[in-house]
């Protein structure tokens, strides 16, 4: 995910885009750059860093003046954040410059045609290609700056949101959208290009939001042209009316960027798999899988290494590691295992799993399992970070920045692609058949529509979260698949409410906890169809006969769990080892809604920090 804005009009346009940027560093904040044309130059300026550290780098190095600038803050995908990689980028002609947000995926191929036809590359971005290819257009097809993006976008597979400017007609930036969101401001002779309305909402209530697959030539002066881009049809542009004040818009319209992320989950899990999962084929490609299938396939066992909620995505994992590829699994606290004498041998496979990618004990863990032998796999969110510059190889989870320091969206894309990586190792060592394995890509495929219905159970989450606020412990069960989710659901409650809540496997509360249950004690029970259901009804009703409250999450349509808990939230069904992807969601509701009736800050809860980079 990256962030994206643009102007042309009359104001001096650099100080319109650079804090446009920095409204937008939330989508991205590893590099940033802009583009600025001062009616007779095409300047440039971008570098490694925050929008802070280009305004910086910027203002000393070039003259800020003209009416036209477009601007980037990237979330690196295709090439580590540096200064090269950062956009702006300019065609090979230096005539053309592009900001993208998105993924071209099948850049490769472009890029080896251009390659024979002289194109050079300095960066490793897939954004570097299309720039390319835009101009390739212009010189083989003789065709304006518009007609060149829409032929070159046709040949692309992927997802973008962009805006080209090219410097030989210097009145207009041409702007396109398929699968990232791209906002047109409309203002008096002048318009506003972003990623969302925030970069312009001081200037301009006026806003048109490009539907995907549609494109618009914005020029100076005049009425903004919207087509489609797959067949060159006029659009009427909807001109819409902003409602939305500056703090809002920052956070794409929810109150807490926490909440945003719990619902970016359906696309960011998306996001996760396309390109990966390729249903139709019946494929699963993954390069950090491929190049080192035999190595990993044959791992005598797999270790798992994390922190938080990182842990209890490992943990999941280990559930569907062991179900599908038969391979033993062992999942370890980063901070334990680092400091034990662990026995690893040369064919141990270690994972580690990381949102921040900087975990400092995930990072020594890796290195100690390293020195002895292992191989090294990192499943981490930041593009570049630490763990995944250090393991052997790889899987990026794509969920975008994670800013709430609880972490939602990336526990549910890790285990993801730890869950691709499973069936992937599943089908190579003939472990699943290749019935089981498409009944499991076509689930997948099903999945974010799923948790967009679990999102749809908001308002009586809230209606629970509201009764149970003041309680003081709370209890979360799960068996199987979903003891982890338990685990995380009490994490949750507990790291923004700072309600003291534990978690457990629903058999162990005969052990122990249940002398904790009482009147005043909810009980959030995981109790889905499938799986261990029968045992799990019948510690629900161990827990009513105590007086426990029992929340129960149940599979869509249970009656028979409706008639013991006292509230139940419905999730749509699943195959069993997808269901932690589902019976997350509503877990992640209720602490919001508890923390938020709380009054507590839920974005940055106390003592917490989002990156633990000190052991
Ligand atoms: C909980 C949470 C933390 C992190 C943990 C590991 O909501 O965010 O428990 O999961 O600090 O962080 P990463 O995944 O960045 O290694």
């Amino acid at each position: 995910m990256c962030g994206i804005v643009g102007y042309i009009g009359h104001r001096d346009a650099y100080p319109v885009v650079l804090k446009g940027l920095q409204r937008l560093e939330y989508r991205g904040y590893d590099s940033a750059g802009i583009a600025l044309y001062d009616g007779n130059e095409l300047k440039m300026c971008k570098t490694q860093g925050k929008v802070a550290d280009l305004k910086e780098k910027l203002e000393n190095t070039i003259t800020t003046n003209g009416n036209v600038a477009i601007g980037h803050t990237r979330w690196a995908t295709h090439g580590v954040p540096n200064d090269v990689n950062s956009h702006p980028h300019y065609s090979n002609s230096g005539d053309i410059v592009i900001i993208h947000n998105g993924i071209i995926e099948n850049y490769d191929a472009l890029k080896k045609e251009l390659k024979t036809r002289g194109y050079t590359f300095e960066s490793d971005t897939d954004t570097e290609v299309l720039v390319n290819l835009i101009e390739d257009v212009i010189i083989n097809e003789g065709v304006k700056l518009g007609k060149a993006v829409q032929i070159a976008l046709n040949q692309t597979v992927g997802a973008y949101a962009i805006a080209v400017y090219n410097k030989t007609k210097p009145d207009e930036i041409v702007v396109a959208r398929l699968g990232s969101p791209l906002a047109i401001g409309v203002g008096e002779d002048e318009f506003f290009i972003a990623s969302d309305a925030s970069p312009f909402i001081e200037y301009t209530n006026n806003a048109i939001y490009l539907e995907d697959g549609e494109m618009a030539v914005v020029r100076r002066g005049k009425e903004v042209r919207v087509r489609k881009i797959q067949d060159d049809t006029l659009v009427d542009p909807y001109i819409q009316e902003l409602q939305l004040n500056l703090e809002q818009i920052e956070k794409g319209g929810y109150e807490h960027f926490m909440l945003k992320e719990i619902h970016e989950q359906p696309t960011a899990i998306k996001d996760t798999y396309r390109g990966r999962m390729l249903a139709d084929e019946g494929l699963i490609r993954m390069a950090g899988v491929d190049d080192n299938l035999e190595r990993i396939a044959n791992a005598k066992r797999i270790l798992i290494v994390a922190c938080g909620t990182s842990w209890h995505a490992g943990l999941v994992a280990e559930y569907i590691f062991e179900e599908l590829a038969r391979i033993p699994v062992e999942v370890e606290y980063a901070s334990e295992f680092r400091y034990r004498n662990p026995i690893i041998s040369e064919k141990d496979v270690i994972i580690a799993i990381s949102q921040s990618g900087e975990t400092a004990d995930t990072m020594a863990a890796i290195k100690l399992a390293k020195e002895k032998g292992a191989f090294a796999f990192g499943v981490c969110n930041v593009v570049g970070s630490s763990i995944s510059r250090e393991t052997h190889a790889g899987a990026y989870t794509h969920a975008g920045p994670e800013i709430g320091v609880a972490s939602t969206k990336a526990f549910t894309t890790q285990i993801t692609v730890l869950t691709l990586m499973a069936l992937k190792l599943a089908k190579q060592n003939g472990t699943i058949s290749h019935t089981e394995f498409m009944t499991y890509l076509q689930e997948m495929e099903r999945i974010p529509a799923k948790i967009e219905k679990a999102l749809k159970g908001d308002e009586h989450i809230k209606m629970i979260a509201d009764i149970y606020k003041d309680a003081r412990n709370c209890l979360y069960l799960g068996r199987g698949f979903n003891f982890p989710v338990a685990l995380e659901g009490a994490l949750k409650l507990k790291e923004i409410s700072y309600i003291h809540a534990e978690g457990y496997p629903a058999a162990e509360m005969k052990h122990g906890p249940i002398a904790l249950i009482d009147e005043e004690m909810p009980v959030v029970v995981i109790a889905t169809k499938r799986g261990h259901y029968e045992k799990v009804v019948s510690n629900i009703q161990e827990i009513k006969s105590r007086k426990g409250k029992i929340i129960a999450i149940v599979t869509e349509g249970d009656e028979e769990v409706r008639d013991l808990a006292d509230h139940v939230i419905e999730v749509p069904e699943t195959l069993e080892p997808l269901t932690p992807l589902l019976t997350t969601i509503p877990l992640q509701l209720l602490s919001y809604h508890i923390a938020v009736l709380l009054g507590k800050n839920v974005d940055q809860p106390r003592n917490l920090a989002k990156s633990v980079t000190v052991e």
